[in-house]
């Protein structure tokens, strides 16, 4: 549990456009988040998420499996950056790869992902980005949302920290319901994060209890 009013110091995982690493920026320069992005990492060199790292002097890094022929080689890079920045907590914010074991070993329940869907409901292999929401719309739900959640050793599993619900709408598509759901990812996640910064969090099994202020 963090106990100081010391930003929380968070390193972001994303392979896309960032437009949850944006929206965590602003939350914490709102004020609303108590945390400092000391890095971003990305498996993708041409990720926005790493040009919006540089535009705001947060160190960016490129480190992909591929640059790797030894996976431990890949864990041990990506350990090594992460402990350089003295790193609290992990966010993967739109990262499409698996994390190494020993990553997740070494931030037992202090890594967070997003889950544009409300898990274990459409979660897995395979779910991910447009093909969760035409799996929604294709199953008939009549609400769908996003999941912040605890990253364990398999794909969507860990236990939910936050969760929000949106409406499924008649004339939707699978770009309309992504969209919906991308502006509750922008709002869970920050708030997911300064759940952390608040040292409000503590994963008993399969349960996330948040304490009172
Ligand atoms: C988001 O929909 C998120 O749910 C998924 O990746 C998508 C892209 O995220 N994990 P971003 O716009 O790159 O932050």
């Amino acid at each position: 549990m963090k106990t100081s009013d010391e930003p929380l110091r968070v390193t972001v995982f994303a392979s896309g456009r960032g437009s949850n690493l944006e929206a965590i920026l602003k939350n914490i320069n709102a004020g609303k988040v108590n945390a400092r992005i000391v890095a971003v990492i990305s498996n993708n060199s041409k990720a926005g998420a790493l040009e919006l790292a540089g535009k705001n002097n947060i160190p960016a890094y490129h480190i992909s499996q591929k640059q790797y022929t030894d996976e431990h080689l890949f864990s041990d890079a990506l350990l090594k950056v992460l402990q350089q920045h003295n790193t609290q907590l992990i966010a993967l914010a739109g990262y499409m790869k698996k994390i190494p074991l020993p990553v997740i070993r070494a931030f037992k329940d202090r890594i967070l992902n997003i889950h544009p869907a409300l898990l274990p409901s459409f979660g897995g292999h395979g779910l991910y980005g447009h093909f969760v929401h035409e799996a929604v719309l294709n199953y008939g739900c009549k609400i769908s949302g996003a999941t912040v959640h605890i990253v364990d050793e398999d794909y969507d599993t860990g236990p939910p920290v936050c969760q929000q619900c949106v409406p499924v709408l008649e004339n939707d598509t699978p770009d309309t319901l992504a969209a919906r759901v991308l502006a509750v990812e922008h709002e869970i996640f920050s708030q997911a994060i300064q759940l952390f910064a608040q040292g409000r969090v503590q994963v008993k099994g399969r349960r996330v209890i948040i304490a009172d202020r």
